[in-house]
Formats: structure tokens, C-alpha cells, sequence
């Protein structure tokens, strides 16, 4: 969709990220399964990923990222009319993870609902806050990526078990003057590549049991072959698609934040688009693939170290389990930090963290 003129413009006007200390090394997986730091790094760009601390929640996650993103934009919780988390990771099924985070938050005036997307949950996120805002439904809408996969990643299972982080990034979306901000949002799904990815039991179709439990059915499974063509393809054609509707290029972009699944995903994207190394954004080797969170933790990082300026043609693009897909761009508006505030987020703590073996 493109926003129509007689909508009002949404921007990003803060942003926030948190990860939890405890770091786990490609080095412990050797330990664990049977893989080894070169095949890692080789094949995802992944050196190592952060892991939740035991009874730590996502909620705790979206927590801290949501305050930070929030003192950026010089806002408080009573400002926040909307919260949406995109997670597959939510503290439990009901109630959501944005009720509980409502609640820890103290938004006591903000409706609050999860997104089940998987990685493209907060390109999702985008494309509703922005028509939230733009039809006046919402003024001050915060929007967050969570996850703790780590909580339902099988660390018997080499093929997935390497692969993925936990972490948290959040933005605060407010209007802004039309052809500004998000100019373009584009979201698809397909469920005929529903196998690609999943966590087999726990929801109505197959109800928690002693035998699912028994045959790990709880666990993520993949079948990363069959997604890594999709994923190249999937992410290209939603850019071009985002690029189209506001009448630009690829070479008109000064920055591109993918979705950080693997490093040799996003490198055939970049050439496909030809677009030069410098112009995108990878954290996969310190992050891992931390799903829906890891457009806002990247986007923050950016931000925090003065790589976007007012003006400036960002494009953010995300694939998924469901399967999921999409792209949004943007027009950058919010002015570079001062130095004093441009600190990361990974050192606010939500609560007292006490490393564990997951
Ligand atoms: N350590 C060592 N060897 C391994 C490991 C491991 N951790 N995992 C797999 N292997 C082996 C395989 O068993 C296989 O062995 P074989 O040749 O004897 O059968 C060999 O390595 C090669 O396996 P491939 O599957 O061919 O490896 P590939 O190069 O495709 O890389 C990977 C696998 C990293 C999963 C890749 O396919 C990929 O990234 N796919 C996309 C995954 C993805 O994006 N997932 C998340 C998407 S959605 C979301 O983000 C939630």
C-alpha cells in the first residue's frame, strides 16, 4: 500500500533496543552439538547470540527497549495510544505480550495487542501503525520486535539450534506531514510454505501433551533449503515493490536494514539490488537471527551511531515463517542524537539476570 495524500504521514520518532547479557559463543555450541565455529560463520555470518536469563520473559525485553525508544522521542507512557508487539515469542499465549508489557510500561491509556508474523512481524507492525496513525485512529503508537527464541530452539538440533537470539527493539511511530516518513509498506503471505517453519504443537491443532512433549514437538523445526531461495527472492521483489510505489530506485537508497537471518541471504539480496556493501546494515554475527526483533535492533543501532540523517531513503525488508514476507521505505526525519544520548541500549538491564546453560 501507499499512503494516500489525504492521510496524514507517519514517522519513526524513537528508537530502542535491549539484549540480555549472557552471550553464547559459537565455541559453547561445539560443546554442545555437533558443529563447529567455521561451519557457523561460513555458512550464517553468526559468531555468537545473546540468551535470556531463566524466569526473564519477553515482555522484560520489550520492557527496557520500549523505555528506551520512548525516552528518545522525548514521550512518556501516557502518551502511547497503541502498543503492538510483533513476536512468536510471546511471555505465554494469553494474555498477549503487549497487555503484560502494557502493564510493566504503566501505558494505562493504550489499547495493546501481539502480532504473529515470525520475522516479518514488525515490517507488519509498520504497515498497521502507519495506517493507525494516518486515519487518525492513533497518535503515539509503539510498536515493538521480541523474541526469546532461545526458549523454543531445540539445543539438541545443530540445524536450528545455531542459528538463533534473543532480543528486543522497539520504535515510537508518530504522524508526521504527508511524503515523509513511511512512504511505502508492502506485506505478503503464503501459506502453501507453511512447513518451512514451525513449532509443531502447543496451539489447537496438536494441544501440549506428554507425547508431544516426548517428540520435541514444541521446538522450532526448519527446513532451511527449501527458505533460503525464497528468502533472496521474497526480500528483493518487496524492496522493488516499496521503490515503485514512491517512484524511486534502488540506487536512490543510502541505507538497507534486512532482516538478519544469514549473512549469505543478505549478501545475494544486496547483489541482486546491486547495492553496494556500505549501504547494508548486518548484526548477524553478534545477534544471531532473533526474528522479529531484529529490524528494530539494527535500526537502532543505526541510529544511535549518527549512520542516518534527515532525508535520507531507508528501505527495511523481512521474510518469515507463515510463510511472510514484505518491505517498508522511508523518508529518515528524526535529526542525528546528541552524542550524550547516542549510548546503546544493551547495558540497561529490565532485572537482575543470572546466567544459566539454556
Ligand atoms: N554444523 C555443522 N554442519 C551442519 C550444521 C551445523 N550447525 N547444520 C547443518 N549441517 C550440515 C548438514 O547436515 C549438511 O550435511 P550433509 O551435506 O552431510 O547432509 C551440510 O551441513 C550442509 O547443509 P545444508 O543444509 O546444505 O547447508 P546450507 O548451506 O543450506 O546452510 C542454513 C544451512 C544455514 C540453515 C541455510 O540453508 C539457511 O540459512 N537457510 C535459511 C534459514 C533461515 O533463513 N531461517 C530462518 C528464516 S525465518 C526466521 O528468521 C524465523
Amino acid at each position: 500500500m501507499k499512503p494516500r495524500p489525504e492521510i496524514r504521514g507517519t514517522t519513526i520518532a524513537g528508537t530502542g533496543m535491549y539484549v540480555p547479557d549472557r552471550v553464547l559463543t559459537n565455541r559453547d555450541l561445539e560443546r554442545m552439538v555437533d558443529t563447529s565455529d567455521e561451519w557457523i560463520r561460513e555458512r550464517t555470518g553468526i559468531s555468537e547470540r545473546r540468551i535470556g536469563a531463566p524466569g526473564q520473559a519477553s515482555s522484560d525485553l520489550a520492557l527496557a527497549a520500549s523505555q528506551r525508544a520512548l525516552e528518545m522521542a522525548g514521550l512518556g507512557p501516557l502518551d502511547v495510544d497503541q502498543i503492538i508487539i510483533a513476536t512468536t515469542t510471546p511471555d505465554r499465549y494469553l494474555p498477549s505480550c503487549a497487555c503484560t508489557l502494557q502493564q510493566k510500561l504503566g501505558a494505562t491509556r493504550a489499547a495493546a495487542y501481539d502480532v504473529f508474523a515470525a520475522c516479518s512481524g514488525f515490517v507488519y507492525g509498520l504497515g498497521i501503525g502507519s495506517s493507525l496513525i494516518g486515519t487518525g485512529m492513533a497518535d503515539t503508537v509503539l510498536l515493538v520486535g521480541v523474541e526469546m527464541l532461545s526458549r523454543v530452539v531445540d539445543f539438541t538440533d545443530r540445524d536450528t539450534c545455531v542459528l538463533f537470539g534473543d532480543g528486543a527493539g522497539a520504535v515510537v511511530l508518530r504522524p508526521c506531514e504527508p511524503g515523509a516518513g513511511i512512504l511505502a509498506v508492502d506485506m505478503h503471505s503464503d501459506g502453501d510454505l507453511g512447513d518451512v517453519l514451525e513449532i509443531a504443537a502447543g496451539g489447537s491443532l496438536l494441544p501440549a501433551s506428554g507425547d508431544t512433549v516426548r517428540d520435541r514437538q514444541h521446538y522450532i523445526s526448519m527446513r532451511g533449503k527449501k527458505l533460503f531461495p525464497f528468502a533472496v527472492r521474497s526480500m528483493e521483489e518487496s524492496v522493488r515493490t516499496v521503490l515503485d510505489r514512491a517512484g524511486l530506485a534502488a540506487a536512490d537508497l543510502d541505507l538497507v536494514i534486512p532482516h538478519q537471518a544469514n549473512r549469505r541471504i543478505i549478501d545475494s539480496m544486496a547483489e541482486r539490488l546491486a547495492l553496494p556493501r556500505e549501504k547494508v546494515v548486518v548484526n548477524i554475527e553478534r545477534y544471531g537471527n532473533t526474528s522479529s526483533a531484529s529490524i528494530p535492533i539494527s535500526l537502532d543501532e543505526v541510529v544511535r551511531s549518527g549512520r542516518l540523517k534527515p532525508g535520507d531513503h531507508v528501505a527495511m525488508c523481512a521474510f518469515g515463517g507463515g510463510a511472510t514476507w514484505g518491505a517498508t521505505l522511508m523518508r529518515w526525519t528524526l535529526a542525528p542524537l546528541a552524542p550524550s544520548s547516542a549510548k546503546t541500549a544493551g547495558a540497561l538491564s529490565p532485572m537482575a539476570e543470572t546466567p544459566a546453560a539454556p
